[in-house]
């Protein structure tokens, strides 16, 4: 069996048990199911096959924001994707597992001299420009290395979509994307530029959307921009429709993933651009959980509370989003649901993972875990309250390996110096 499920009331990833993985590495730890990422990566893949043409099909291109180990990375590059990324160092990364650079999107919003020239010396396949000086920066560098860039122009279509409001990117208040009016200005001037190739366009307006209704007016602003560009004359032969795909977290609906090609379909196809997509949380997801220890139960008057030995600079997900992510006890025993609240040992009343959650009764020692954190859950972690960072492990069928260790405090204090003169 893949992914994560109950064997004789012992939770498993594939076909390891649970405690095994916390008596060999410890807890703390993020644990990931290679076979889920497949299924993930193929579901959509398998979706767009089905809606579009085989010479059309989309480059999924991995936004590795979501969870940039390397070898998770290396595991979607084996599948044939490509890759999204937002820094030098998610480059990288991207490079170390094997992208190929024509395969790698920049999307950077605030893309630095050294992150551009890395890209352009990495030959990645293109730029989404964000803004003019931006465009302006990335023509002068590509110059000084005799390159010429391939540029994107991410449009802001004004839109709501998204989870929540900190995890929306497409209305006119966010920092993200430039209006119509300023793309028409950006490709002339492009157009005109020695070192930069505009090609297309590009939108990612949210995350965690749940209703492939939400990307319908995007894409007819997209494909209404592609037109009056083309009627001036310009070349368009890219579209980068960004990510968003949700997930279950809880009771979530999943966005139908056959309407959503559908509208690519009926909506990008007939640009007749080469299309791309920008899937991260879809990709991955569901494949983690982070495996945590009970340390102690704290009664108060109040409340009954789980303190795992994870914490928020774990998983900031739940106070940062009040995001819902489920938790579950490892060993299923027969004993009866109690409500608690489960929390976190850092000293913020925010360090909660779960309120007034009803969990199998739990006792200290008991091993924990909570869900749905492959996304956006290592990848924000921190060192706040002076926490290394926890190991991640890999798992596929009975393949077992620490993909990522965990940090030591020796290692944490290491690069901090008291400067003599103290
Ligand atoms: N493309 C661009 C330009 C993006 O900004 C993002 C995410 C993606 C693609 C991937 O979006 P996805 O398919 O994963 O929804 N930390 C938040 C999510 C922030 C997403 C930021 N941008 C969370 O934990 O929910």
């Amino acid at each position: 069996m893949s992914g994560f499920h109950d064997i004789n009331g012992v939770l498993h990833v594939d076909n390891v048990p649970l405690p095994d993985i916390a008596k060999q590495y410890g807890t703390p730890c993020y644990v990931y199911s290679a076979s889920v990422i497949r299924g993930q990566f193929n579901a959509l893949k398998d979706a767009m096959a089905r809606a579009l043409p085989a010479n059309r099909q989309p480059l999924l291109c991995y936004a590795c924001k979501a969870n940039s180990n390397i070898a998770i990375l290396k595991l979607l590059q084996n599948l044939g994707s490509g890759l999204e990324i937002v820094s030098e160092g998610e480059l990288l990364r991207g490079l170390k597992a094997g992208f190929s650079g024509n395969k790698i999107i920049s999307t950077s919003f605030g893309k630095n001299e050294s992150e551009i020239k890395a890209c352009l010396k990495a030959g990645i396949l293109q730029f989404n420009v964000e803004s003019p000086d931006e465009l302006d920066n990335i023509n002068k560098f590509a110059g000084e290395m005799g390159k010429c860039a391939d540029a994107l122009f991410r449009l802001n279509p004004d839109i709501r979509g998204g989870g929540n409001s900190k995890i929306e990117t497409g209305r006119k208040e966010d920092k993200f994307g430039n209006t119509a009016d300023d793309i028409l200005r950006l490709y002339k001037i492009a157009n005109e530029m020695e070192n930069v190739t505009p090609l297309g366009l590009s939108i990612h307006i949210g995350s965690q959307i749940s209703q492939a209704n939400t990307f319908k007016p995007a894409f007819e602003k997209l494909a209404e921009l592609v037109h009056i560009l083309r009627g001036k004359g310009y070349k368009v032969e890219r579209t980068d429709i960004g990510g968003g795909f949700p997930i279950i977290y809880n009771d979530e609906q999943l966005l139908d993933l056959d309407e959503y090609a559908g509208f690519v379909r009926d909506i990008i196809l007939p640009l007749n651009t080469q299309i791309q997509m920008e899937p991260g949380r879809y990709m991955v997801g569901n494949a983690g959980i982070l495996l945590a220890k009970t340390q102690y139960i704290k009664q108060t008057p109040a409340r009954e509370f789980i303190v795992l030995d994870a914490g928020m600079s774990d998983l900031i997900r739940p106070t940062l989003y009040e995001a819902y992510h489920n938790v579950r006890t490892v060993m299923n025993s027969n004993r009866n649901a109690k409500t608690y609240d489960v929390v976190g040992p850092i000293c913020e009343s925010g360090d909660i993972f779960a309120k007034n959650r009803s969990v199998n009764e739990v006792n200290d020692g008991d091993l924990l875990v909570i869900e749905s954190v492959g996304a956006y859950g290592f990848s924000m972690a921190s060192n706040y309250n002076s926490r290394p960072l926890p190991a991640e492990i890999l798992v596929d069928g009975d393949n077992i390996a620490l993909i990522g260790a965990a940090q030591t405090i020796d290692e944490l204090i290491a690069r901090e110096n008291i400067p003599d003169w103290l």
